[in-house]
């Protein structure tokens, strides 16, 4: 049986690192698991004025309907300012509305945070896992994600070079995989 996971990544850059890393995910992930990027980029800020008008935008639509129809959520993210960039709490707010309505609830989740630094991007990582609770999405607890010089890990194609976060990368999809069968509603 297929398990699909929706990734979400945190940054918008061409270049992004945390691109780079959701799709080496994509390539490293078993056949039995369908990984996915959900693209944020393109959501409007949240305004509650739109839900209450009965008229979302399209791309919120589009966007709830597709996260709802996903096993399992993974957020892989950089740090802005010790904290989730906007995009990706834009995101969280898109989908956990209208009121009683959230997509996010019941899934299985997990986080991976990334930074060029030492510190691998924690605080978002804990940021983003307060929301997570609040969101009713069950976390992956171990093993914590902090991916520290993540601008090392890719030659200039975007390729994952680093043998040992290859495998951290494989260890930690196989953890995820049993996170979701044992959460999964
Ligand atoms: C950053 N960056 C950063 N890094 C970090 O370790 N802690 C931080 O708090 C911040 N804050 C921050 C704020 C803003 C507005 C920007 C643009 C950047 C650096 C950031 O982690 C780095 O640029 C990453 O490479 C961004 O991820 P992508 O775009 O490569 O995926």
């Amino acid at each position: 049986m297929t398990t699909t996971i929706a990734l979400f990544a945190g940054s918008l850059r061409k270049g992004s690192f945390n691109r780079a890393l959701a799709r080496s995910l994509i390539a490293l992930a078993p056949k039995e698991l369908k990984l996915e990027i959900i693209e944020i980029g393109d959501l409007p800020l949240y305004n509650q004025d739109f839900d209450d008008e009965g008229a979302p935008p399209a791309t919120w639509t589009s966007f709830r309907d597709k996260v709802r129809a996903v096993d399992a959520v993974l957020f892989i993210t950089p740090e802005y300012n010790r904290s989730v960039p906007a995009v990706l709490k834009n995101a969280l707010d898109v989908g956990s509305r209208p009121y009683g309505k959230s997509v996010w609830g019941g899934k299985p989740g997990a986080v991976i945070s990334t930074s060029q630094g030492a510190l691998g991007g924690f605080g978002a990582n804990h940021h983003l896992r307060q929301s997570l609770v609040c969101l009713d999405v069950a976390a992956l607890q171990q093993p914590e994600a902090y991916i520290g010089g993540v601008n090392k890990l890719f030659d200039s194609g975007g390729n994952l070079v680093a043998d040992d976060t290859e495998s951290f990368l494989k260890t930690f999809l196989s953890k995820f995989a049993e996170w979701i069968e044992h959460n999964k509603g």
